[in-house]
């Protein structure tokens, strides 16, 4: 059984305080753009979970700690089944890089494990299966554009219009999520945060497939964070501006820097002009919205 998940960018990506557990109340837009990890789940005669990596696996480490593996232990868990099954995940989505990329490989997992053992797990079931794994997992579930809140795990799907042409600069070494945040924290020194909000503008943008207005409203309060920690992605932003991209932001956490496109062909001379500077390891092209988990095969 195998499963296609896609990468997500946060459009907006809007923090308020921390909670008692630690968590930040999110106002988030998702959207589920076309890198794709792929899970694939084998049957095993009684032997238990198994893992192995391709791809872009680089810093994953294939043991049961993987979001993947604990994937397949949580749904056995709720189904009462025993956890039998050879995954296999094949990795293009960057490790560590803001993308979601260990989330999609849970909600991938899941999905397969689901369908190789017959489950028909019902949809809310799955869905709070993935809240439990993590704050992103039911986005790669979902796909499409959807606005998150809590602590990202409750959505309300946005409609939207045509599609977005995405550039991603990838970083040579990811950023820690939680290190992500604790700076954030760090850098507001104790300051009263404002609730979380997504804005009308961004809305609008979305509904209307406006690229361009799109471009002018992405925000990400992580953003200030991720630039202290890694200031030379500063330079990256800067290059995709004077490249004419509509507009540029660190995508979730970071380290990934990711740009908004006036079609192919701007994509692809976005692409070159990031890939020849080389202020980055690799460059990657997506559109955007596209859908969640899904079986191929
Ligand atoms: O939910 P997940 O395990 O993906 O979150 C990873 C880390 O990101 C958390 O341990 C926490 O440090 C941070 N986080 C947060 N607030 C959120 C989501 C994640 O502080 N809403």
């Amino acid at each position: 059984m195998t499963v296609r998940v896609p990468a997500k960018v946060n459009l907006q990506l809007s923090v308020g305080p921390a909670g008692v557990d630690g968590y930040h109340e999110l106002a988030t837009v998702f959207q589920a753009v076309g890198i794709f990890d792929e899970v694939t789940a084998r049957p095993t005669a009684g032997s238990g979970v198994s893992l192995s990596l391709s791809g872009d696996a680089d810093g994953v480490e294939a043991d049961p700690d993987n979001l993947a593996w604990r994937a397949a232990v949580l749904l056995a868990d709720h189904a009462g089944v025993t956890p039998d099954v050879d995954l296999h995940v094949r990795k293009a989505i960057p490790v560590a890089g803001g993308m979601a990329g260990g989330s999609a490989d849970a909600a991938g997992a899941l999905v397969a494990c689901d369908a190789l053992w017959r489950l028909q797990t019902p949809r809310e079931e799955l869905m709070a299966l993935a809240a439990m794994l993590g704050s992103d997992v039911p986005f790669m579930l979902h796909g499409g554009t959807a606005i998150g809140t809590g602590r990202g795990e409750r959505l309300t799907t946005v409609l939207t219009r045509g599609t977005f042409m995405w550039v991603f600069a990838i970083a040579d070494q990811g950023l820690s999520t939680p290190a992500v945040y604790r700076e954030c924290d760090r850098l507001r020194g104790g300051r009263r945060v404002p609730a979380p909000y997504v804005s009308d503008m961004l809305m609008q943008a979305v509904r209307a497939g406006d690229s361009v207005l799109l471009g002018k409203s992405l925000h990400n309060d992580l953003q200030a964070a991720a630039l202290t920690l890694r200031p030379a992605l500063r330079q990256v932003l800067e290059l995709g501006e004077e490249y004419g991209a509509f507009g540029s932001i660190v995508s979730g956490s970071g380290p990934t820097c990711a740009f908004v496109a006036r079609d192919d062909e701007h994509a692809l001379d976005l692409a070159v002009a990031l890939t020849a500077s080389g202020v980055c390891r690799t460059v990657k092209r997506g559109i955007g919205p596209v859908a969640g988990a899904k079986i191929v095969g």
